[in-house]
């Protein structure tokens, strides 16, 4: 990835434009555009564009008591090495918490899965053939509930039977929230590499209680818990988007300031780059005066239909959860337009970003 990054930014002739090892310290609304401090210096810009993602600041569980063993979030961890020769817990069952699970477990004396509610599973693949190429760009216009309802038996396929691993089924729609991606941890867990305990409730120094009240001992907790979004250098009234709630019209601007855009606010079953670059794209025909913006009262409009569709296909606890391929074709598709006539309004303007 690291390398696609760098070659992509020397293709382009970008590097000239990036200031690196610059931290934006606060980013205040002005008359005109933002006044933007990093590294002690203030400069006035017309707008701004918050790309820096939401999954830096690890969410850690609230959980009662101390424990005096070796703790981590996914967020740190480098190499399996501190755990080798340990008992671990792994809290969560996100691709974080189950790959570093997988990995874990080839030093570790014990690997303990903790997840609070049960996730599909699913490997990369079926046999040879990658599962994201089943989701493919025609098809995204099938609607989605139809597509993941026939997703269901590959992916119970690919995955194979529950049966001995000790999860429990998922208890909602397959797409509701995240899938977990993990080649190994099914294969682990069938032969109890790994087990599952019931989640987590107390922390008691060299053990864990889980909530059907078996005492775990172990000593070493990793938390694969997720993240919380989080934009320090944003003030209050710019009303930043949360893991819950993120009112941007097209998943891009904010309805709370004027000039202030962001890119990268998504999540999605399957590859985000692509989402990020039909965003990138679409809010650079903005800021160049090709794609207008509808009126405000248009744009919160579109924000509430965009959240009714949500919550009927995904879990409400996600807010920036998208149908993804269906919202890179809605975004390319007004960038397009634009293009073609600089300066109108997209057709659709003010109907939900994916229908
Ligand atoms: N291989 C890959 O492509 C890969 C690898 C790693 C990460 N990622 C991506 O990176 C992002 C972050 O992934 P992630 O796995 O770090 O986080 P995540 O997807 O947010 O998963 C967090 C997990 O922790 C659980 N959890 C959260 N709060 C908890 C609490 N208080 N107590 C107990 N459990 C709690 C969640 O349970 P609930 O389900 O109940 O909320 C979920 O199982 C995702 O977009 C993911 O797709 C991708």
């Amino acid at each position: 990835m690291v390398d696609y990054l760098e070659r992509f930014v020397d293709r382009f002739d970008l590097r000239r434009l990036i200031r690196f090892r610059t931290r934006v310290t606060s980013a205040i609304p002005r008359e005109g555009g933002w006044e933007i401090e990093a590294g002690g210096n203030h400069e006035l810009f017309s707008a701004i564009v918050v790309a820096t993602g939401f999954n830096s600041v690890p969410r850690y569980p609230d959980l009662p008591g101390q424990f005096d063993g070796f703790q981590l979030h996914t967020h740190d961890y480098r190499t399996p090495d501190p755990f080798a020769a340990r008992d671990v817990v792994v809290v969560g069952l996100g691709c974080s918490a189950a790959e570093l699970a997988c990995e874990i477990a080839s030093v570790a004396k014990s690997v303990t899965i903790a997840a609070r509610s049960a996730s599909w599973i699913v490997p990369r693949r079926l046999g040879p053939v990658p599962l994201d190429w089943f989701d493919t760009r025609s098809g995204s216009r099938i609607p989605f509930g139809i597509r993941r309802r026939a997703m269901v038996p590959l992916f119970r396929l690919a995955a194979g039977p529950l049966k001995r691993t000790g999860l429990p089924r998922p208890d909602h729609r397959l797409g509701d929230k995240p899938i977990t991606v993990c080649d190994d941890l099914l294969r682990l867990l069938r032969g109890r590499q790994i087990t599952v305990s019931a989640p987590i409730v107390r922390l008691g120094g060299d053990r864990v209680v889980d909530a059907a009240s078996r005492e775990i001992k172990c000593d070493a907790l990793l938390f694969g818990t997720g993240y919380r979004t989080a934009v320090e250098f944003l003030p209050p009234e710019a009303d930043p988007p949360s893991n819950e709630r993120a009112p941007l019209y097209r998943g891009v601007v904010s309805q709370a300031l004027p000039g202030l855009f962001y890119v990268g606010i998504v999540v999605a079953h399957g590859a985000l780059i692509p989402m990020m670059e039909a965003q990138a794209n679409w809010a650079a025909d903005v800021l160049a005066g090709n794609l207008a913006l509808p009126s405000p009262d248009e744009m919160r409009r579109s924000v509430e239909l965009d959240g009714a569709v949500r919550r009927r296909q995904f879990d409400p606890r996600f807010g920036f959860i998208w149908d993804r391929l269906a919202y890179c074709r809605a975004l390319e598709s007004e960038s397009r337009h634009s293009r073609r006539h600089p300066g109108s309004r997209a057709v659709r303007a003010a109907a939900a970003t994916v229908g």
